[in-house]
């Protein structure tokens, strides 16, 4: 009877309860897999083991976020928040709690003042559509977040969000200037009413603790003309490992300007199934290629980077160069959720002190151990910007010191074993990753939020977590800042109702 008593209890929250019923899913409803299917991006959590919210909310305005806040409390439900699904650990959808899930996919509007440099994005937008509705307005603008188009601006915000432009102007979240939230009493707050300690924890402390944010507004950044691409490609025949060794040295020395990433996978080479590992320096450079070449030339001879290798483009093609298309429509980065979902588990470190060669030949050696093309590494420059904002600015404590940061991936198909295959992947990449340890920053081991790794700690699924438990994962996540995180929860959700298996907790539990 709980949902019939929550619909009821909906309506009467809601400033209008004829639209309300029409946004609501429940099992029953023939439409509520597909709702909830359709953003689910890691292909481990869509199976009908995974448990299920007991209704799902897709609001349309305000008050229905607020009706649904309200309503969840009296009833003793949990809430989770999804906007763009892209969670690594499906928090937005799962729980092991009797739950609600509130789908911010209808608040998706974008106003882009192009006289201000400013926009309004409401959570449920994905990036892709951000970046077309900021091109479409001004091809002199642009917003340095994540390469992947259908991330949700709600999670990815939360959480920092970093792209091709982050050496240059920082996170996404470092370009956040106002918001408006929902809180536990299901108040709408603004930048001026929550406060800047409120305001400070909800651009990077990780989504789900604090509220449902409905929309930021963002500082639009300066875009060149012209920026131009490369990805170069090389194999352990061809000195790969000797180029990174150098690309870890000078990395985060480069010009603002200049982004390189590293994507590192193991291929068979030959007909006997000799292994290689293959990197791929994937760049963009904010300006025109001539200026990339005396660049490269000067700081980073060893690429041998040719005028061949380059193309010059717009940054909004650069956009669906990097998220990997290819003589698409610029349409397509209006595309709601991804066609190439995969089942995946992903770890994070940081690099303070360059890997020596001998730590990069362990890791080609158990890159060789697991199938070709599973493994992935990404590995991306700090510095510049990134350096130069102090560690407690935002709730995201990487920044100065911080070399690069490793994205490690595993992920497989349906044709490679679908979910029963996980426990050896996810095997695997647990074993990489303490290989990793002795390489990597400590005390703590340094970790991306928007990187959601439960393997590092999680709180309670029932009951409290105190503060110790919490700071096993939370310190790893935020540093020191977590004490402030902490801080700010006890003073605006005290009972905990935000949360889930990585959210805050306030001082009492
Ligand atoms: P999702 O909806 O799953 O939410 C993530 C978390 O935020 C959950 O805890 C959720 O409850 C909470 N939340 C969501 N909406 C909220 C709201 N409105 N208010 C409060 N809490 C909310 N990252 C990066 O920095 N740069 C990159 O380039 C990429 N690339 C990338 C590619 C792919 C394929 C994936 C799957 C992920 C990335 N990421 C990334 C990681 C990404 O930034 C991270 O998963 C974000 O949290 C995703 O935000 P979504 O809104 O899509 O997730």
């Amino acid at each position: 009877s709980t949902p019939m008593n929550f619909l009821q209890c909906l309506s009467l929250h809601s400033e209008n309860a004829t639209s309300i019923f029409n946004l609501v899913y429940t099992p029953i409803n023939s439409s509520y897999s597909s709702v909830l299917d359709i953003t689910i991006q890691n292909l481990r959590f869509l199976t009908p083991f995974a448990p299920k919210p007991l209704l799902i909310v897709t609001p349309l305005r305000v008050s229905h976020i607020q009706a649904a806040i309200i309503c969840s409390r009296r009833y003793g439900l949990q809430i989770r928040i999804r906007s763009g699904g892209h969670d690594y650990e499906g928090l937005s959808y799962l729980s092991e709690v009797p739950f609600i899930m509130v789908d911010m996919v209808n608040l998706r509007s974008i106003t882009v003042d192009a006289e201000d440099e400013t926009a309004w994005v409401q959570s449920g937008a994905t990036l892709g559509e951000l970046y077309y509705r900021i091109a479409e307005k001004s091809k002199a603008l642009g917003f340095p977040a994540g390469v992947c188009p259908t991330i949700g601006v709600g999670g990815h915000f939360s959480g920092g969000g970093y792209g091709t432009m982050m050496r240059k102007y920082g996170l996404a979240a470092d370009n956040v200037i106002d918001a408006q939230l929902v809180d536990v009493q299901g108040q709408l707050l603004d930048r001026e009413s929550m406060g800047e300690d409120l305001f400070w924890a909800i651009r990077g402390g990780g989504g789900g603790s604090f509220g449902v944010v409905v929309s930021w507004k963002v500082k639009l950044v300066p875009v060149p003309p012209t920026v131009t691409v490369f990805t170069l490609v090389r194999t352990l025949e061809q000195h790969a490992t000797k180029l990174l060794i150098q690309w870890q040295l000078l990395g985060n020395k480069l010009p603002d300007d200049l982004f390189i990433r590293v994507i590192l996978q193991s291929l068979n080479s030959g007909p006997n199934g000799t292994r290689t590992m293959q990197a791929s320096f994937n760049t963009l450079y904010l300006g025109g290629v001539d200026a990339l070449l005396d660049v490269t030339r000067s700081s980073f001879p060893e690429l041998n980077l040719t005028r061949e290798d380059c193309t010059e483009m717009s940054w909004i093609e650069s956009v669906l160069y990097f998220a990997g298309f290819s003589g698409e429509p610029l349409e397509i980065l209006l595309n709601k959720s991804s066609n190439t979902k995969v089942f995946f588990k992903h770890k994070s470190d940081y690099v303070r002190e360059p890997i020596p060669e001998s730590g990069l030949e362990g890791m080609w050696e158990r890159f060789f151990e697991e199938d070709e093309g599973v493994p992935l590494m990404i590995w991306n420059h700090y510095g510049g910007k990134m350096g130069e904002i102090s560690e407690s600015a935002l709730p995201f404590p990487h920044r100065a010191g911080v070399l690069y940061k490793i994205q490690h991936l595993t992920s497989w198909t349906d044709a490679e074993g679908g979910n029963e295959a996980a426990p050896k992947h996810v095997s695997w990449i647990r074993s990489f990753y303490s290989y990793m340890a002795q390489y990597v920053s400590k005390s703590p081991r340094e970790a991306y939020i928007n990187y959601r790794d439960l393997d590092i700690g999680t709180n309670n699924v029932i009951g409290n977590t105190d503060y110790k438990q919490a700071s096993v994962w939370g310190k790893k996540y935020f540093k020191n800042n977590f004490d402030r995180l902490v801080h700010v929860k006890t003073t605006v959700d005290p009972g905990n109702f935000f949360r889930h298996e990585q959210s805050i907790p306030p001082f009492s539990f």
